[in-house]
């Protein structure tokens, strides 16, 4: 092992479930080998209506030229999500059991919910859906900031084999539309408004909007059921500020958010007559669970499609062993519910060991930058799961923030949805984790609904910056260019060559698209679309994209979506976007544009596309730079020069062989209009 590897927690922490890297290599190898006997012993923990065999536990496809990708796992048995992850816990003495605490953006809003409660609420909930008309196979679209009520509608949805398709609620009213009209949802559940920081966003126009132009994509959504979020805040808000005496139950809410009789209806008055019991809705283990949307690297989205056993099973057993979680440890992870962490990590991997948790909805910078810290030493929280962009952020303030707060509960910190440079890791662990924990670097997409590359906290030896060994049931291969394996130290494409149970199974609608995105660049392969590197100890690093898509503070985003919303003003001819390193967002969006020709490039047009670009896609993608390009570097055969775009945004003229180009001359000129200050 090379000196530079830290040590895990075990040293101090005797009782982690995987406690040598013999122990993890052995497990890995049988489920690499045996995965029906590895899955299945598993799996027997979870309630079954129907067993699975285990003769015929997965089967699968994954070479384009022998037919159709397929990917089963435990096909012909029959479960329920919900009630594995609710009515098993609480028959089994977990009822009193905190399943959340609930801390609000403001520090004075919070509660808790037991098993016993959160499987009540599910239950009434599911009875309003099923009220509404929706029942099995149904979608039901999801805008809503992180209260317990996201938590209920998801699970209600399970319930009753519904299926749960949550946006975001920082994507703006065109992407919330778009998605809408494509996966055609029967029922949209949000909020009236939820404060971000000292923020007020008002979340229930912003449905109005994109329920409007979901209709010229030709879709209509016939109910909409909104939570009453805004009072309980209002409470807060005056109770922090002291200043505004007005009597929350004196607004009325029907006057201050925007509604549609016939079509809006109040959660609280929905849920006011139902009854707190619903039998569930047995459903097969390859049925859809829920599709959650991706950035594709053409531009529209795609809804990634997870069923139900294989999801279950996958979530559990990677939510065990990558936080090590035992009884009695308080989990958080910071992530909102709307990304696949939020789904995976807060709500389905944690329910399913019978965990309790944090949900936090506000930022970690309100009402200061020791907020997450405050949050910690509150609920003495033991696991605690974050994204390397926050981290960055936070380390900024140094560590005055942090010393104030008693941080000696922690065992385990995680990182996700980027990779995490070697300064903000060593921060985490030095700072934060005081040099007694372990990190979890967890390497996974959207579409792989879990961890699939991933320090085990009981015993890998870490490398800052490396998400070091694969989980079990993932099998990770690197690719040359012309699909040759590498064997031992080198770099290529990752692609993984078998199933693991929580791999997602198509994309909604487009089975043919996911067979072009995901298997056609090397058959046998599922690709991730991301480099990684061996190094001498097999440890692997991620290394980024290697098609066109850019992740700014974790959020995945294609050039082409960017691009065509710039290309959409009316003044803009030609565009093109490449992604700049940034010291806290890992990535930023660097544009060039082309206006239409005797159009001049001004500052108004500038600040109109940055406008633009955040009001079509949403706060996130908000472009860092827009610099004037007379022309774009392409090839004679049209192709955009990308890698030379790239050395223009870093001003770095060492751009290699461009003699390709049809002009080069415009390199020189891109250069000589980068804009001052950047
Ligand atoms: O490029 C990888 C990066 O995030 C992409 C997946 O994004 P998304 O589907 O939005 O899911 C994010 C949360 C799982 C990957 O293709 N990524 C995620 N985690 C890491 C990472 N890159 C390096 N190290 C990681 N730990």
């Amino acid at each position: 092992m090379s000196k530079n590897a830290y040590l895990p927690y075990y040293k101090t922490a005797e009782g982690a479930y995987v406690r040598s890297m013999e122990q993890y290599r052995e497990m890995h190898k049988k489920s690499i080998e045996l995965p029906a006997q590895f899955w299945s012993e598993i799996a027997v923990q979870f309630h079954w209506e129907t067993p699975y065999d285990v003769d015929n536990f997965c089967s699968y496809n994954f070479d384009v030229t022998r037919g159709p990708v397929k990917v089963k796992w435990m096909e012909g048995a029959t479960t329920n999500v919900c009630y594995n992850l609710l009515d098993k816990n609480v028959r089994n003495g977990m009822g009193d059991k905190v399943a959340f605490y609930w801390e609000g953006n403001d520090p004075e809003d919070y509660s808790k919910i037991t098993y016993k409660k959160l499987l009540e609420e599910v239950c009434r909930f599911a009875n309003v859906l099923k009220s509404k008309g929706i029942v099995k196979g149904d979608r039901v679209a999801i805008y809503m900031p992180m209260t317990l009520e996201i938590v209920i509608t998801m699970l209600a949805c399970a319930r009753i084999g519904a299926v749960h398709s949550i946006v975001f609620a920082g994507f703006s009213s065109d992407s919330l539309a778009e998605r809408m009209a494509d996966c055609k949802c029967k029922v949209l559940v949000t909020a009236d408004s939820v404060y971000r920081g000292d923020k007020l966003l008002n979340i229930k126009s912003l449905c109005d909007i994109a329920m409007d132009k979901a209709k010229n994509f030709g879709h209509e959504i016939p109910t909409c059921i909104v939570v009453r979020h805004l009072p309980r805040l209002y409470r807060s808000m005056n109770t922090t500020n002291g200043t505004n005496g007005s009597d929350s139950d004196t607004i009325d809410l029907h006057s201050d958010v925007p509604w549609t009789d016939g079509r809006d209806c109040w959660w609280h008055d929905e849920m006011d007559d139902v009854e707190p019991a619903c039998y569930p809705v047995w459903v097969s283990a390859e049925d859809p669970l829920f599709m959650l949307y991706t950035s594709g690297s053409t531009g529209k989205p795609k809804g990634v499609l997870h069923t139900t056993g294989g999801y279950l099973i996958y979530a559990a057993t990677t939510f065990k062993y990558v936080f090590d979680y035992h009884p009695g440890d308080v989990y958080w992870c910071t992530a909102d519910i709307g990304w696949i962490t939020g789904h995976s990590y807060v709500v389905y991997g944690p329910l399913a060991n019978g965990a309790s948790s944090v949900i936090f909805e506000g930022t970690p910078f309100y009402p200061d930058n020791g907020r997450y810290w405050s949050i910690i030493e509150k609920y003495k929280v033991s696991q605690f799961y974050t994204a390397p962009t926050a981290i960055r952020a936070l380390m900024k303030f140094g560590e005055e923030p942090v010393k104030k707060y008693n941080l000696d509960t922690l065992k385990v910190l995680g990182s996700v949805g980027e990779p995490i440079n070697p300064e903000a890791w060593l921060w985490y662990y030095k700072h934060i984790g005081k040099e007694r924990c372990s990190i979890a670097d967890t390497f996974w997409q959207t579409e792989t609904g879990g961890h699939v590359i991933t320090p085990l906290p009981g015993c890998t030896p870490m490398k800052p910056g490396s998400a070091t060994f694969p989980f079990f049931g993932v099998n990770p291969i690197l690719l040359d260019e012309s699909g040759k394996e590498i064997k031992g130290v080198g770099e290529g494409y990752l692609v993984f060559n078998k199933p693991w149970p929580g791999m997602m199974r198509t994309l909604f609608g487009n089975h043919e698209r996911y067979q072009s995105v995901y298997f056609s660049k090397f058959p046998g392969y599922y690709c991730t679309g991301d480099g990684a590197r061996r190094d001498e100890d097999g440890y692997l690093w991620v290394t980024g994209r290697v098609d066109d898509m850019l992740n700014v503070s974790g959020h995945l985003m294609s050039t082409a979506e960017v691009e065509s919303v710039l290309t959409e003003h009316p003044d803009v001819s030609e565009a093109a976007v490449v992604s700049r390193p940034h010291s806290i967002k890992g990535e930023c969006l660097y544009c060039f544009v082309t206006p239409n020709n005797g159009i001049p490039f001004t500052p108004k047009l500038s600040s109109e596309l940055v406008k633009k670009v955040r009001e079509t896609i949403g706060p996130f993608a908000m472009p860092d730079v827009i610099q004037h390009a007379p022309g774009l570097p392409k090839t004679r055969s049209g192709k955009i020069m990308r890698r030379v775009l790239r050395k223009v945004a870093v001003n770095d003229r060492d751009v290699g062989d461009i003699s390709t180009l049809a002009d080069e001359h415009i390199v020189e000129e891109l250069f000589n209009n980068r804009p001052e200050k950047t």
